[in-house]
């Protein structure tokens, strides 16, 4: 199974969504981003960073990948969107930042039209606002995805939320929401893989 995490814009949270899939998954990430901090947290065996020309591979159907994503549709981002069942697009409930997002879209549906939307960061009002704005467009899944410490923290402390929320206390107490949040995405991501393996 494979899954791109893509936008045009940036610091829409693709690489933190990417890391954090990748750990709860047990799955490999591959990016375009020669300055990702990926390498901070991921074993060496579970990364590949491309260089600007490095083509991207065409793996085996049943390697499980994530493919961090950004900049433009150029002939590498058609290569990972092509060989993923999905995209997911995360997007921020800022009027400039959706405009960019609704291009990427856009462009993305062209080379695979399996989307979903991770409406991330949000607060008050904010995941209600993305939804009205691209059900006007579209009719893809929307995941909400809160404004959350625990996705600093990722980076800050190299775990994944379920450790975070392993080792109990306090903090696992405050991260319990957003982990709850993102692990309907994870489910939505896998249900789709064990269908896949009973061949459905
Ligand atoms: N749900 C969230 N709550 C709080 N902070 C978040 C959330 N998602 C991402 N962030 C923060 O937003 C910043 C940007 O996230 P990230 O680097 O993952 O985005 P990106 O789309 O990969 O950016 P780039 O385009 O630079 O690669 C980071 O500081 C990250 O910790
Ligand atoms: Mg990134």
């Amino acid at each position: 199974m494979k899954v791109t995490v893509y936008n045009f814009k940036g610091g829409t949270g693709k690489t933190s969504i990417s890391c954090n899939l990748a750990m709860q998954l047990g799955w490999g990430v591959v990016t375009n981003d020669i300055y990702s901090p990926l390498e901070r947290v991921l074993e060496k065996k579970k990364l590949l960073k491309l260089d600007y020309n490095e083509e991207v591979p065409r793996f085996p159907e049943d390697y499980n990948i994530i493919f961090d994503w950004g900049g433009h549709v150029d002939q590498r981002a058609v290569e990972a969107m092509e060989q993923s069942d999905k995209v997911l697009v995360p997007v921020i409930n800022d009027f400039l930042n959706l405009q960019v997002s609704i291009d990427a879209i856009n462009e993305i549906k062209e080379h695979n039209n399996n989307i979903a939307i991770i409406a991330n960061q949000v607060g008050k009002g904010d995941a209600e606002n993305i939804d009205k704005i691209l059900s006007a467009f579209y009719d893809y899944p929307i995941f909400p995805i809160k404004k959350s410490r625990a996705f600093p923290a990722i980076f800050e402390t190299k775990r994944s939320f379920q450790e975070m929320i392993d080792e109990g206390g306090l903090l696992a107490y405050s991260y319990k929401p957003v982990y709850d949040q993102f692990m309907v995405l994870v489910d939505f991501i896998t249900s789709d893989s064990k269908k896949k393996k009973k061949g459905k």
